[in-house]
């Protein structure tokens, strides 16, 4: 072969040895390409099921003393989704801090609201405790208000992700007269949510509202949620729907109902996850022998997202 055409298939064997280091850089470097969230595409991967069943009662010491909290992974698990390090997490409902304690686990700021002083207080030592396991320069605060004043607290625009569950209207008060007489001798009254309790005794509490009046105030909650949410932040609420049989209302739909307004305010509806617990709770007998029920053993996460 000629010198010339030596030389020139010796520069076209570098080229095409070259294009597929390339590619295969390329390649490299579009699977370790975080997302907005910090999550590499296997990470991302593998947060994507829309049913969770792999999380396990609350336990800690704090979360019995409340009895109707979520676990820490339930919200860290939504935090790494729908937010990065150093981003504001917010709940408007509270409790003891679960959302707050999952957010300095993860490095993000967080500020939570929460009605009932005994709860914000077990907020604030709890998150003070955590704070020396996980020492980060993210900042928490826990007022002790009611959270339909939360522009006082929050700036507009401000919140990347909200994780939060409301009070289920009086539903609460309703299930634990109905044990009282119904289900005096049945598991469910020794088991599944046994440790349930009315949150307070205030008027302000939307655990002590009709459904009516309760879905007005929530939607009130849910317009000032959506100011102070950052365009394209998210907010996930973690809702049941439930029976009031006592008035003849077989299906309570609530997590439909507060998709509805979460859209009237002007979120968008962006998704929607099952929390399977049937692993938890024991199945009841409920309805027999004539009118068939099954057993409200999950629980649902309503995604809403801020566009502009
Ligand atoms: C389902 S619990 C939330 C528990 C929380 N996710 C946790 O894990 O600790 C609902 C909370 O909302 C609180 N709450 C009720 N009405 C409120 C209001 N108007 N403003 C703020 N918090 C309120 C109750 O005291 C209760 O702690």
């Amino acid at each position: 072969m000629p010198k010339t055409q030596q030389r020139k298939t010796k520069t076209r064997a570098r080229t095409v040895k070259e294009t597929a280091l390339l590619s295969e850089y390329e390649i490299e470097r579009v699977k370790n390409k975080a997302g907005f969230n910090g999550l590499t595409p296997s990470e991302w991967a593998l947060l994507s099921k829309n049913v969770w069943n792999d999380l396990s009662s609350p336990r800690y010491q704090y979360q019995l003393e409340h009895g109707a909290v979520f676990p820490v992974k339930l919200a860290e698990r939504l935090i790494k989704m729908f937010s990065k390090e150093g981003d504001v997490v917010f709940d408007p409902f509270g409790g003891i801090g679960t959302t707050l304690i999952a957010a300095q686990n993860l490095k993000r700021h967080a500020i939570g609201i929460e009605l009932n002083p005994k709860f914000a207080k077990i907020a604030e030592r709890w998150l003070a405790e955590n704070q020396n396991l996980f020492s980060t320069n993210c900042k928490y605060k826990i007022v002790n208000d009611d959270c339909r004043k939360l522009k006082q607290y929050v700036h507009a625009n401000r919140v990347q992700l909200t994780v939060t569950s409301p009070p289920y209207a009086d539903f609460i008060r309703k299930s634990i007269q109905d044990r009282k007489t119904t289900h005096k001798r049945s598991v469910l009254k020794f088991e599944n949510n046994s440790t349930v309790k009315p949150y307070s005794e205030a008027e302000n509490d939307f655990g002590n509202l009709g459904y009516a009046d309760f879905l007005r105030e929530l939607r009130g909650v849910l317009q000032a949620n959506l100011e102070v949410t950052a365009n394209g932040g998210y907010s996930a609420w973690v809702v049941k729907d439930y029976r009031d049989t006592k008035n003849k209302i077989p299906y309570v739909p609530f997590h439909s109902d507060l998709a509805q307004l979460g859209q009237e305010v002007g979120f968008k509806y962006h998704d929607l996850i099952v929390w399977d617990q049937t692993g938890q709770r024991r199945l009841v007998l409920l309805g027999y022998p004539s009118v068939f029920y099954t057993n409200q053993n999950c629980s649902f996460i309503v995604i809403f997202r801020k566009v502009v």
